[in-house]
């Protein structure tokens, strides 16, 4: 098996794993890591049985999971075994399992796998990204006047800056969603069904994989690894279609100093 064999493999199982879990969640073991930040058995177990099929393959490589796997080598892959937890836990079918490959601290490849819907999304650089297999590329709204805006929520952020974001979108026209699921909300807006996606508090794990999937697709994305300290401290999240990108800028000024994803396609 090649190395995409080998990851599509791995985020499968992981993602089906998680569902077997979401099927019987009434029997789930639940902590809090803080207000309402929760984790369950089932993340320790996807997260273990992702890390389990990627280092029997490829013993050499380094990984950086969201519960806790963590070795460094040339080749890495960063996980989010269950991006979507609260949705998870609470019942709603709104969750996914993330898988991105970085190499020498380039982004080269990303799965995402949604187990409700049965999809695969996976994107290589330069290359193209598809949907089980199909490709994707896809189109978007050009103006916040007619657009679906994506937005994300971490604990990290104050209710001022949440409301202040939300507001200048809804001024300029736009349709807010909140999903819940940072790396699904950014395959949403890979397939054109969301325009526009800015998040400040992503973790890695969130975000690579979407965000190589999104570029892929023909969207504008943000350069997650632009900054050395990507892998402690989070990065801009930025998606969005190429013209309403250009309305981004003025709507959210924040998002000018955001480094752009530039790859060979
Ligand atoms: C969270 C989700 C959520 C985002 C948070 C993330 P988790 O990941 O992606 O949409 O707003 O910042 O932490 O905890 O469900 O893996
Ligand atoms: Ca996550
Ligand atoms: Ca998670």
């Amino acid at each position: 098996m090649n190395t995409s064999e080998v990851a599509i493999r791995a985020i499968r199982a992981g993602g089906e794993l998680a569902l077997s879990y979401f099927n019987n969640r009434e029997q789930l073991t639940i902590d809090c890591k803080g207000p309402q930040d929760y984790v369950s058995e089932a993340d320790r177990a996807v997260e273990a049985k992702i890390v389990e099929i990627l280092a029997d393959a490829f013993p050499n490589d380094g990984f950086l999971g969201e519960e806790g796997a963590v070795s460094r080598a040339p080749r890495e892959w960063v996980i989010d075994p269950i991006d979507g937890t609260t949705n998870f836990v609470r019942g709603l079918p709104y969750f996914c399992s993330t898988l991105a490959l970085v190499e020498d601290d380039v982004l080269v490849a990303g799965w995402i796998f949604d187990p409700i819907h049965n999809n695969l999304y996976a994107a290589a650089r330069g290359q193209g990204a598809t949907l089980n297999g199909q490709p994707l590329r896809s189109a978007w709204r050009a103006r916040f006047s007619e657009g679906l805006v994506g937005i994300c929520h971490s604990s990290k952020l104050t209710a001022g800056e949440l409301s202040g974001r939300i507001n200048a979108a809804l001024e300029a026209g736009a349709i807010m969603r909140q999903p819940g699921a940072g790396a699904l909300i950014l395959c949403d807006l890979a397939q054109g069904r969301l325009d526009a996606v800015f998040d400040q508090h992503l973790k890695p794990w969130d975000a690579l994989a979407g965000l190589l999937i999104a570029k892929e697709a023909g969207a504008v994305v943000s350069d997650y690894l632009a900054s050395p300290n990507w892998r402690t401290e989070p990065q801009p999240t930025l998606a969005a279609g190429p013209e309403i990108y250009q309305e981004m800028l003025e709507v959210w000024p924040e998002t000018r100093d955001v480094t752009l994803l530039e790859t060979d396609r």
